[in-house]
């Protein structure tokens, strides 16, 4: 299947399906069913997102064999006031990933996290952060990449990776 899919940049009429990626990361404990419409309208969620896409976004969308989405790995700017769950520092920009349950264990999320640190670091930043849910195997991921603890908090990790 690997074969089978493509990578393009985000633009900002795929709003929607980032959307659906951040549902897909809220949810993603077997049976996760937390509504879409109640996960992106909270505050906290909701600025993973909102006003899609703003100077600073920046993004990938992994894309199938009937053209459509399957993957979207994204990074942006929150202010330290609308902090994101892995907020570390002004300037460090906070990663969100996400891959349709379908395409999940084909490579396609690391394939979009190698290539959003490339062009994180295109850009010239020096570190990315994240927030994952302790009991998440997207933690094997991250570590494998690079990525690491830098603040245990309340059930979830930040993790952060330096880029140069
Ligand atoms: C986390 C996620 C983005 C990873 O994308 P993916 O395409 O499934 O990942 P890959 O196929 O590239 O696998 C990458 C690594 O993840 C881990 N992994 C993937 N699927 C796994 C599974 N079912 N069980 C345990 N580990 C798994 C492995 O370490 C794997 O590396 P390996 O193939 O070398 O063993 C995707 O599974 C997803 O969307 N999950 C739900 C949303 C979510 O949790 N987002 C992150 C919130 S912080």
């Amino acid at each position: 299947m690997s074969a089978s899919y493509r990578i393009r940049s985000a633009a900002q009429a795929d709003g929607a399906f980032l959307a659906d990626m951040v549902v897909e990361a809220v949810n993603w404990r077997a049976g996760g069913a937390r509504p879409r419409h109640e996960i992106l309208a909270s505050v906290e969620h909701g600025r993973y997102i909102a006003g899609w896409m703003r100077p600073g976004d920046d993004g990938l969308v992994a894309i199938g064999p009937q053209d459509e989405p399957i993957g979207a790995a994204w990074f942006r700017m929150l202010p330290r006031t609308e902090p994101g769950f892995g907020y570390i520092a002004t300037g460090v920009p906070e990663l969100i990933i996400g891959v349709r349950p379908i395409w999940r264990a084909h490579g396609v999320g690391r394939a979009l996290l190698r290539r959003l640190m490339d062009q994180a670091r295109a850009c010239g930043y020096a570190r990315l952060s994240l927030s994952v849910e302790r009991g998440n195997y997207a933690v094997t991921l991250y570590r494998s990449e690079g990525f690491a603890v830098t603040s245990p908090g309340i059930g979830r990790d930040t993790m952060v990776v330096r880029l140069r």
